[in-house]
């Protein structure tokens, strides 16, 4: 696979996390950019430009010292609104500006929004050329294969972006209707890929680095976009890197780099959103590192009653030496045996 290249941006490799409200806030962009990614996408920020002095959206927003290129992505239905948004929003500091046309969430913004855009492929054309005429910077898309299972125009789309002048589309192997159930195809994803010359990177379902294999080899595609996989696993984009370039898998991280970096992960939230904010807004990740341990289900119940910074890191403390301690246990007994 050769380097991406999005305007004058070369990816330092084709892995890159997709964007998640709620989920790739500074902090997690940060690790997982750290851990392997080639690029990391904001988390959508509305066109509304009206709702941008909460708090929420302000944590949203760019923000000094994020991982370059520095990829904001906006959502909304108006092209007028899109255009100002990308363009304070690259005054602000992006680098690169991301259309959402993937969501499924009804409405943004009181109007059609996200993946609910693909119905109407005139108004698609008019918001891209709007906002790709209000930058300087690239403007990169994210759509789903069409908008339901009888209508994917996702190919439509894909050439009414590289006509309007989008640098990289990336295409969430699932239609509108379909939300996150069923399985993502990749067959649209490799039709989409065949029809335009700019990059297409493929999304949905991929959790492994043979899955990314398969993917890449089905799809022909770019890059590949990691969302739900990422959570709790930011290490994903190093092993996945690793076995697309050498055929091998990295082992997986023991319980002291896991803990290293649950740690860490936690001292940023607490650092970036504050004391209050940042305990809550850690119990999801907390959450979805320890799923598949032993024991930690009951962990997490207890952990999101914890309401205090300092108990809820060691408590994680706790945690990973009763982990090493039952590991010990089982190695003397597996000596005694
Ligand atoms: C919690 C959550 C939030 C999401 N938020 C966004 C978003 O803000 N913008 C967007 O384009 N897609 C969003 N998505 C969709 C993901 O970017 C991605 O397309 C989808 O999860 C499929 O990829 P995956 O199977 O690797 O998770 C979100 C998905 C999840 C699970």
């Amino acid at each position: 696979m050769s380097a991406v290249r999005i305007g004058p941006y070369t990816l330092r490799n084709n892995l890159i996390l997709a964007p998640m409200a709620g989920v790739t806030d500074q902090p997690f962009r940060t690790l997982c950019q750290r851990l392997g990614a080639g690029m990391v996408v904001s988390e959508m920020v509305s066109s509304d430009m009206s709702l941008w002095d909460s708090r929420k959206s302000r944590l949203r927003r760019i923000h000094e010292g994020d991982p370059e290129p520095r990829s904001v992505q906006i959502a909304g239905g108006d092209a007028q609104m899109m255009a100002a948004a990308a363009r304070a929003n690259v005054e602000a500091g992006a680098q690169i500006i991301d259309i959402n046309m993937g969501c499924p969430a009804k409405k943004v913004c009181n109007k059609a929004a996200g993946s609910a855009l693909l119905r109407d492929e005139a108004l698609v054309s008019e918001i891209l050329e709007a906002v790709i005429g209000a930058v300087q910077v690239p403007v990169t898309l994210k759509i789903r294969t069409g908008w339901d299972r009888a209508n994917k125009n996702g190919l439509n789309v894909a050439k009414i972006a590289e006509q309007a002048g989008i640098q990289a589309l990336a295409v969430h192997g699932r239609t509108r209707a379909d939300l996150y159930t069923g399985e993502a195809e990749y067959d649209t994803i490799a039709a989409i890929k065949q029809a335009v010359s700019i990059p297409v990177f493929a999304n949905g379902d991929i959790t492994s680095p043979e899955k990314a294999r398969a993917v890449l080899d089905a799809t022909g595609v770019d890059g590949l976009l990691i969302g739900r996989a990422a959570q709790g696993r930011p290490w994903i984009f190093r092993e996945i890197e690793h076995y697309l370039r050498t055929g091998q898998h990295l082992p997986t991280p023991g319980l002291d780099e896991v803990e290293r970096i649950l740690l860490e992960h936690l001292a940023a939230l607490h650092a970036f959103y504050g004391d209050v904010m940042g305990v809550r807004i850690a119990r999801k990740h907390v959450g979805w590192y320890l799923a598949t341990r032993p024991g930690g289900k009951e962990f997490r119940s207890r952990f999101n009653a914890l309401d205090e910074t300092h108990a809820q890191c060691a408590n994680v403390r706790e945690f990973f030496r009763e982990c090493r301690q039952s590991l010990e246990t089982k190695d003397e007994q597996g000596v005694a045996a």
